[in-house]
């Protein structure tokens, strides 16, 4: 599927979370990158040649190494229900030649579910170097911004699907806000197209839109030397950050 990103401000969030590294010279995996948004907004504290962007979306990394040539764009024909519904179920990661001083996934591990995050992460964690630190976003579905009548998140992420004929009747509707206010509180839950699932082993198929939302007791859980921080102003996504494997 051609999707092409015009998220802006994955550097600045990376940045923020990070303490403001000095970034040169240091060996960056925009993992899930896609047309590489991050690398562009960089604005020369990354070099190109010390960037590598790995995606399931041939047709973002198309474009990415159309923009900038001097960086490394690896296509990873892997399935994603959302992003490649064409792909390999369970492709490995491919070996890239190099290890990395930062690895980074914004709103990727968002679209994967828990047994495919915990064995990216895994692979991912090994292609550190020895200080280095991976750093992925997460979507905390009962999280709103500071200030008054802000969405949580689980509406922000409904916000652009409504759940089927939600506003239908009366009696859809209490069923709508009943499944909204049970996400709010949810360890895990997904918005799959026009539905909120809450069975994170349910198999999903291709699809329009597959977010999936963690509660931070449940990154904890799923990875427990990680560091989660809430959001950096003015994201509404949490960041987990963890070292290289032992
Ligand atoms: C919401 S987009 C975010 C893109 C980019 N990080 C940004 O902030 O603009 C999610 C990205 O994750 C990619 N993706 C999904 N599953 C992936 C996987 N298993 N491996 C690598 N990339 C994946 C998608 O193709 C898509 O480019």
């Amino acid at each position: 599927m051609a999707f092409h990103s015009t998220k802006t401000g994955q550097f600045a969030y990376f940045d923020t979370q990070l303490g403001r590294p000095d970034w040169s010279g240091r060996r960056v995996l925009d993992f899930g990158g896609n047309i590489g948004a991050f690398l562009a907004e960089a604005a020369g504290r990354v070099e190109p040649s010390l960037y590598w962007c790995v995606d399931v979306s041939r047709s973002a990394i198309e474009e990415g190494r159309r923009r900038e040539p001097g960086a490394h764009w690896v296509f990873y024909d892997r399935y994603n229900p959302q992003f490649n519904p064409g792909g390999v179920r369970g492709l490995a990661l491919p070996d890239l030649g190099s290890r990395f001083d930062y690895v980074l996934a914004y709103s990727v591990f968002t679209h994967t579910p828990d047994d495919e995050t915990l064995e990216l992460v895994d692979a991912l964690r090994s292609m550190l170097t020895d200080d280095g630190i991976l750093a992925f976003t997460f979507i905390d579905p009962g999280w709103a911004p500071p200030g008054e009548g802000q969405q949580p998140n689980v509406l922000w992420r409904l916000s652009s699907c409504s759940l089927g004929n939600a506003t239908a009747s009366p009696p859809v509707e209490a069923h709508v806000d009943a499944a909204v206010e049970r996400a709010r509180e949810a360890p895990w839950c997904a918005v799959v197209d026009q539905s909120l699932l809450f069975d994170a082993s349910a198999p999903v198929g291709p699809c329009g839109r597959y977010d999936v939302l963690w509660s931070p007791d449940h990154a904890r859980s799923l990875f427990p030397s990680a560091e989660v921080r809430p959001p950096a102003a003015p994201e509404r996504q949490h960041c987990c950050l963890i070292g290289p494997k032992d």
